[in-house]
């Protein structure tokens, strides 16, 4: 039973799992610095969706957290009224904010409650449902696309961002610590990743093949792409600050399970005075690949 990866039997034995609890307020800054940052990653994705699902009337973004998508679909769809929902209040506020700031409040709407039960709040169905990185924050994924396929139109496209790869920022070789430092976080990151997954309300343990399980929801799968972000060395600030924020959430979330060497290496690397730090080093970049799968209602 301890070998069990998505650690069921350890949720039993210990219900107080609260490192896979998530504070999505606390996590708004990052969220919406990481958005801003891939939006070329995104601008990608929507021109394909846009060949896809022409001219929507209603946009509903699931998960929107704090609405840098939801308003980058706004740009997308000018003539579509946009809906972004999710549980966190707060993000909720920053994404009505934000579609003020950039003049689209008034075909913007926000609600606020539990997936996917509060998309029964939608006034009438949607054309395009954009679930970005948040169908897998679900207890049970397989109920929860076949309640977003409920939500469309006929004719109605549901998009769905989930995996793709681990990010990239940093050479496989820093000049110090043991090669290949990113590959082990990754590591430790599938397994914090199973443990949350685990430890949400009505968890099921799922195969995630995207397409069967959006078959499987009623819906007729219609592509599957991988959009590149690819901000080589020597990038930004913004950029550099994107990854000095990331490593530090994986060194509060995962730290303490690296060796002591990687761990020493990580904690340079985010040590403000070293120069060997993500802070100066010359070397660090952004390469991400993320995944959109699109399905239609046929029925
Ligand atoms: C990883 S974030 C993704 C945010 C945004 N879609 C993006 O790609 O930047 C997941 C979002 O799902 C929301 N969420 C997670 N579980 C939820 C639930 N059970 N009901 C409603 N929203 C939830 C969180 O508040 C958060 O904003």
């Amino acid at each position: 039973m301890a070998h069990d990866p998505h650690g069921h039997h350890q949720r039993h034995a210990h219900p107080h799992h609260d490192h896979t609890d998530i504070d999505w307020e606390e996590m708004g800054p990052l969220l919406e610095t990481q958005a801003e940052l891939f939006t070329p990653l995104y601008e990608h994705a929507m021109a394909w969706l846009a060949k896809r699902q022409t001219e929507p009337g209603l946009v509903v973004d699931v998960g929107s957290g704090p609405g840098v998508v939801a308003c980058l679909l706004a740009d997308t769809f000018p003539g579509a009224r946009i809906v972004a929902v999710d549980g966190s209040a707060p993000l909720l506020a920053r994404a009505r904010a934000r579609a003020e700031r950039l003049g689209v409040a008034d075909r913007f709407g926000t609600l606020t409650g539990e997936l996917p039960d509060v998309l029964d709040e939608l006034d009438y169905p949607a054309d395009l449902l954009w679930a970005g990185r948040s169908l897998h924050h679900l207890g049970d994924q397989r109920a929860a696309l076949a309640a977003f396929a409920g939500r469309l139109t006929h004719g109605g496209t549901l998009a769905l961002q989930e995996g793709g790869l681990p990010t990239r920022f940093l050479p496989r070789d820093l000049g110090f610590g043991r090669p290949g430092l990113q590959a082990r976080l990754d590591a430790l990151e599938a397994d914090w990743f199973a443990a949350m997954r685990a430890d949400l309300p009505g968890s099921v343990t799922e195969t995630e093949d995207w397409p069967a399980l959006l078959t499987a929801a009623g819906l007729r799968p219609t592509g599957t792409r991988t959009f590149l972000l690819d901000l080589p060395a020597p990038t930004t600030d913004r950029a550099r600050a994107y990854v000095a924020a990331h490593l530090t959430r994986l060194r509060e979330g995962v730290g303490e399970a690296l060796d002591a060497d990687d761990r020493a290496t990580l904690d340079r690397l985010l040590d403000p005075d070293d120069k060997a730090s993500v802070h100066h080093r010359a070397d660090v970049f952004v390469l991400a690949a993320q995944t959109v799968y699109t399905a239609v209602r046929t029925r």
